[in-house]
């Protein structure tokens, strides 16, 4: 069946979702980001929300930060927080995303002088009230800006014991060259001496070094992108053998010019290669697009199929930080939809 068919995306449209890599504050949409500086009282350096999205023209990862960080800044109140993650789920529920593991910067906002707890209790409010109404399951995942000092991410973390019962797992992000892994190890050690599990961007744009780095030095359960793995056959190897998730944000690489078009993404290429390769969004407020439309876009650029999708929807799952029973409910979910949209027997 031909990728583009509406029927492929009709299928897209009901398979059961797991997000696993997305940056909260990279869900701040232009209207939301006017609504809410006009509610505290910031001034833009945009016109309109269509001037924002005219901005949003970036050639690589540090051209993005900079304008991310700055709309950031809007963020101030309990209430903020709160609404961002809100918006953000109600998103989610729209592409039947089932479960969640959202990433935050604190650091974003405690530079600015906004609390640390000031930004988990508007964001764990929002993930309570929406597996209430809408049955999603998340979980929050604390990234340090790698860009920072080893000093900084552990004050990050101290600041971060006594929300323990709220921030399942720490991770790495912001601007990646010349910002190694091996930087951060003691914190990553100290995080996982208080029970914190632990993921890592590395090979967005950085080198296939950085992902060994991540898995022997930081010793994380995942990595962030990872598509630059391709040029090490050795690490290819590995990562298929040990079954490392990568969480890939296809739209992402195009607009921060990893890959020139969707249809040079190499996505296909790591599935084919049996890596624990799943689809996600990233910044879906910047990059044009949330999870489904990631699968949509993904799958017309390169001819997925049913079976493709499947395996990428049970790899999310595999790469999930969830617990035995609702690992399985998932995975029923995932056989059921695959049930209810296998090819006829007219398909060809
Ligand atoms: N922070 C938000 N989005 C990011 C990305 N794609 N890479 C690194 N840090 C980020
Ligand atoms: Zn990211």
């Amino acid at each position: 069946m031909p990728s583009h068919e509406p029927a492929m995306h009709d299928a897209i449209a009901h398979l059961p979702k797991v997000e696993l890599h997305v940056h909260i504050e990279g869900t701040l949409e232009p209207e939301l980001m006017f609504a809410l500086a006009e509610r505290n009282g910031v001034e833009l350096p945009y016109a309109s929300v269509d001037e924002v999205r005219q901005a949003y023209a970036f050639h690589n990862l540090q051209s993005f930060l900079d304008i991310y960080y700055a709309g950031a800044r809007v963020l101030q109140t309990e209430e903020d927080f709160h609404d961002l993650a809100a918006a953000y789920l109600r998103r989610c529920h729209a592409d039947r995303v089932r479960h969640t593991e959202i990433f935050f910067d604190p650091q974003t906002h405690t530079a600015r002088g906004i609390p640390f707890d000031t930004v988990v209790r508007g964001l764990t409010r929002a993930l309570a009230d929406a597996e209430h109404e809408l049955g999603i399951t998340s979980q929050l995942i604390l990234c340090f800006l790698r860009d920072q000092s080893a000093e900084a991410a552990m004050a990050t973390l101290e600041q971060a014991l006594l929300w323990r019962a709220h921030i399942h797992a720490v991770g790495l992000d912001s601007a990646e060259a010349g910002h190694p892994p091996e930087k951060f190890r003691t914190v990553f050690e100290r995080a996982r001496a208080e029970g914190f599990a632990s993921v890592a961007h590395a090979g967005e744009e950085g080198p296939p070094e950085y992902i060994r780095q991540a898995l022997d030095l930081l010793s994380v359960a995942r990595i962030d992108h990872g598509v630059q793995a391709e040029q090490d056959p050795g690490l290819m190897q590995r990562l298929a053998s040990e079954r490392i998730p990568l969480t890939v944000c296809p739209l992402s690489n195009v607009r921060l010019c990893v890959f020139d078009r969707l249809e040079d993404h190499n996505l296909k290429r790591l599935l084919d290669a049996d890596l624990c390769v799943s689809i996600h969004s990233d910044d879906p407020a910047y990059f044009g697009g949330y999870i489904g439309e990631n699968y949509r876009a993904t799958t017309d650029a390169l001819g997925l199929s049913l079976d493709d999708l499947e395996r990428l929807a049970r790899n999310a799952v595999e790469g999930a930080f969830l617990d035995p029973p609702a690992r399985q409910r998932l995975e029923e979910e995932i056989a059921q939809w695959r049930a209810a949209h296998s090819p006829g027997p007219h398909a060809d």
